[in-house]
């Protein structure tokens, strides 16, 4: 049964009385455990896709079930990272990290303690009690990670949260978000506009078209697992890749 099963989702804003179609009939889903990326151009509706499967936005047509329901809370199934990491500034990083668990009493004391055995991983040793303005980009994206992590829901909802790094520091973040993936064993739902990190962290690739966006490709990546940083020069990925800029009309 599929953790997130989304099908014929359609949904127009309207927006000082002019409508905006975004989504128009997209039909995606996620497995248990899977890797699965969502790839298209900027405002085609990737965000708004999300919403709708948090419960945040309401569709006009079509239907989302989680975990084979259609009437959970969503909550209950996925955690979600937002495009803006939203960690609470007068908060501090430990305790930023298991907002998601609303834990009180001794349960939060344990929490603290489980929140404490991860920072190593997630690369804030030393920084537990360091406030958000305090870190550098890559350690809040990876503390806003790690709250969605920590969650410990079955799917997590990832919207492009390695967007704000540059090339290198992204490099190495992939690599580190796939032992992370391998170490908790969640579903991930992954939105990006980069191809190559598309293929590379996914099991299938969803690519969407421009505004109102429906899905125009959708890809299984049958690359061997672990993955390495050169696999992005093999021709089995870079065949991939062609037929990703290909939908996405890129030349
Ligand atoms: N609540 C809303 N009310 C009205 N319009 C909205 C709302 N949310 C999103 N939109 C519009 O829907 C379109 C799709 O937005 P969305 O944020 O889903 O795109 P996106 O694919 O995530 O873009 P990006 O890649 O830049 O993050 C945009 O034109 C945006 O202005
Ligand atoms: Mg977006």
């Amino acid at each position: 049964m599929a953790e997130i099963f989304m099908e014929d989702v359609t949904k127009t804003f309207s927006v000082n009385g002019v409508l905006l179609s975004v989504l128009d009939g997209v039909t995606v889903q996620v497995e248990e455990g899977e890797f699965v990326s969502l790839i298209g151009p900027s405002g085609c509706g990737k965000s708004t896709l999300f919403n709708i499967i948090c419960g945040l936005t309401t569709p006009d047509r079509g239907r989302v079930l989680l975990g084979g329901h259609d009437n959970v809370p969503a909550g209950e199934v996925v955690s979600y990272m937002p495009q803006k990491d939203l960690l609470l500034p007068w908060r501090t990083v430990l305790d930023n990290v298991i907002l998601a668990r609303r834990a009180v009493g001794r349960e939060r004391a344990a929490v603290q303690s489980e929140a404490r055995e991860l920072m190593p991983l997630f690369g804030l040793t030393g920084f537990e009690n360091s406030y958000p303005a305090e870190l550098s980009g890559g350690m809040r994206q990876r503390a806003a990670l790690m709250r969605t992590v920590l969650a410990r829901q079955r799917v997590l909802l990832l919207d492009e949260p390695l967007g704000a790094l540059d090339a290198i520091t992204r490099t190495r973040m992939q690599q580190w978000l796939l032992k992370v993936w391998n170490n908790f064993k969640q579903a991930v739902f992954f939105v990006t506009h980069d191809i190559d990190e598309a293929i590379f962290l996914s099991d299938r690739v969803y690519v969407l078209t421009s505004r109102p966006a429906k899905v125009c490709l959708h890809l299984s990546v049958s690359l061997p697992r672990p993955r390495r940083a050169k696999l992005v020069t093999a021709p089995s990925f870079l065949a991939l890749k062609k037929e990703i800029m290909r939908a996405l009309q890129v030349q």
